[in-house]
């Protein structure tokens, strides 16, 4: 669906890019012509991954191993980034999340999935963003949120309130640092199936398939999908969007939101004809 070099020579940081949506996206900004940086903890997986995406794309991808929980750990591996040539952009990926009722978390339940998601976010966006703007160079920062960021979601409350501070970041910054030519958005998906996000978040089949299905469209969405959203989103294309947020769910959040949405599964043929005017005279 795109020109073959709509990302040519573009140097993108995909944190936590060694597996699931993280990995989809960066085979496709390789597909399109990117150099990626990609990180995580875990430097095998890191390794295996920049191998499998050069030998499918023919790619560059350099692999940082980074707990973007350490903002020292984030600043110099960004240094190190730079050190051989600057990044156009940066996609916070990277996540921790599990589910649990939320009087049972400990503090440092709490601390596991809001200090990678809301505050590594920060560190990244941070340790690019300004040496963005000091060598005035033109960047885009895209963050994967979630629709709970705004609707807010039980059992996941720590990602809720990271991903709302993550959108907050996307919105702020937007405003503070698009008129210096860094735009800042946001994509919040729906269920994406990947083995890192299920094993923490969908404990039984059943639950499963209640998870993929609960959207107008029955189905879960194709990491391709999401992918080429990123790579527009990241486009000069896009040089417009900024402060946004693009839902990708095939429209679960508003389906739970409509206040009458349930009655396309409760009212029979029979109960909508009863319902019709009856004719007059
Ligand atoms: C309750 C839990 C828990 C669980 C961990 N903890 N898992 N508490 N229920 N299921 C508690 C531990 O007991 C400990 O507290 C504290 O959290 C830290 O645990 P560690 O295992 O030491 O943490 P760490 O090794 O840093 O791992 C972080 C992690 C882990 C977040 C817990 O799951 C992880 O590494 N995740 C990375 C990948 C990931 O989560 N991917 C899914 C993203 S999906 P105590 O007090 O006992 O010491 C996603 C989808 C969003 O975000 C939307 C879907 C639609
Ligand atoms: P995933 O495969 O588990 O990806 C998470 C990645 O983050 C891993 O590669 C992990 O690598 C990395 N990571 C975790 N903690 C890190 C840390 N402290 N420092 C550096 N890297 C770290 O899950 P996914 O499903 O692809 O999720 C990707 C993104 O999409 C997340 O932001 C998630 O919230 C979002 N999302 C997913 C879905 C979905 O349905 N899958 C829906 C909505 C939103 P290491 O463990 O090696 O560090």
């Amino acid at each position: 669906m795109f020109t073959p070099g709509l990302l040519k020579d573009r140097r993108i940081l995909v944190t936590g890019g060694g597996t699931g949506l993280g990995r989809s996206m960066g085979q496709r900004f390789l597909e399109l012509g990117a150099e990626l940086v990609i990180c995580g903890r875990r430097e095998e997986v890191l390794r295996e991954t920049a191998a499998a995406l050069s030998a499918a794309t023919g790619g560059k991808v350099e692999t940082q191993a980074c707990d973007i929980r350490d903002s020292g750990a984030v600043e110099a591996m960004v240094e190190s980034i730079w050190a051989t040539r600057p990044l156009d952009a940066l996609v916070n990926n990277a996540a921790g999340n599990f589910i649990a009722r939320s009087e049972e978390l400990s503090p440092r339940a709490v601390d596991a999935v809001v200090n990678i998601v809301l505050h590594g976010s920060a560190y990244a966006t941070l340790a690019c963003g300004r040496r963005w703007l000091k060598e005035k160079r033109p960047a885009s920062v895209l963050s994967i949120i979630t629709t709970y960021a705004w609707t807010g979601s039980a059992y996941v409350v720590p990602s809720a309130m990271a991903k709302a501070g993550v959108l907050a970041m996307t919105r702020s910054l937007a405003v503070e640092w698009g008129g210096r030519g860094v735009r800042l958005n946001a994509i919040a998906p729906g269920p994406f199936p990947t083995p890192g996000a299920w094993e923490r978040l969908v404990p039984r089949p059943e639950l499963a398939q209640e998870f993929e299905t609960k959207n107008p469209l029955g189905r879960v969405g194709r990491h391709g999908e999401l992918a080429d959203l990123a790579s527009f989103l990241l486009s000069d294309g896009a040089g417009y969007i900024n402060g946004e947020v693009v839902t990708i769910d095939g429209g679960e959040w508003l389906q739970g939101a409509g206040q009458f949405n349930f009655l396309g599964r409760m009212m029979t043929e029979a109960d909508w004809d009863a319902l019709k005017p009856k004719k007059r005279g």
